[in-house]
């Protein structure tokens, strides 16, 4: 199915979210998917990959999205590269959707209050630097918690620090590994993302 340009706002104006991911992809499909069931009322106009051959961009390709792919050894690098993509889309929302490089801090300035980050921990537990995919879950293990999630917050100069939007909890189960629990906390994911994404859409208009 392609992503047609979905236009049910008051205004006749076409809302648009851009997503940066560096792997897998899953979030970004959750967020297509929801684009084009209706439950997130915008456009995706396009994905910024971390590097090439990752799978979220076969799922930009199945939809028809357009994509670009970084190519940034510096933090100025990274910065022009991102600047340009988003001055091309004009997003009204930025999602981080399992993408990996910090984001400089005049792409935070230029951009204030409009790009969102999802992480797998109940933050402010299990987050910065170091703090990525498989790796929180391990610590969260280590530490004999009971419980984790998933956080949704607001991206600002720092990793995994700006305010907290929304957070849903896990459970951790006897004889769970980092991967088990992993599974089970991407499941909640997939339901916060276009949750949130669609809510914060719906209070700009
Ligand atoms: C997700 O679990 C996301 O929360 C995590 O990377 C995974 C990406 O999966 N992000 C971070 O750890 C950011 N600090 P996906 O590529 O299947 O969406």
């Amino acid at each position: 199915m392609s992503l047609l340009p979905v236009d049910t706002s008051q205004t006749g104006v076409v809302k648009k979210i851009v997503v940066l991911a560096s792997g897998s992809g899953s979030n970004f499909q959750s967020i297509i998917e929801s684009v084009q069931s209706g439950r997130i009322k915008a456009n995706v106009a396009g994905l910024v990959a971390g590097k090439p051959g990752i799978g979220a961009i076969e799922h930009a390709e199945k939809a028809g999205i357009p994509f670009t792919i970084l190519d940034a050894s510096t933090t100025e690098e990274l910065s022009s590269q991102l600047h340009k993509a988003f001055n091309r889309w004009q997003p009204n929302l930025i999602v981080l959707a399992g993408f990996l490089r910090k984001i400089p801090d005049d792409v935070v300035k230029a951009w204030e209050g409009t790009i969102i980050n999802i992480h797998p921990s109940l933050l402010p537990k299990y987050g910065g630097k170091g703090f990525y995919g498989i790796h929180v879950h391990k610590a969260v293990l280590e530490a004999g918690e009971t419980e984790s999630g998933c956080s949704v917050h607001y991206v600002n100069e720092k990793y995994d620090d700006g305010d907290i939007i929304r957070q849903t909890t896990v459970p951790v189960h006897p004889g769970e590994t980092p991967d088990t629990l992993a599974k089970r906390i991407l499941a909640e994911e997939h339901k916060l993302l276009p949750a949130v994404i669609s809510e914060l859409l719906n209070r700009q208009s």
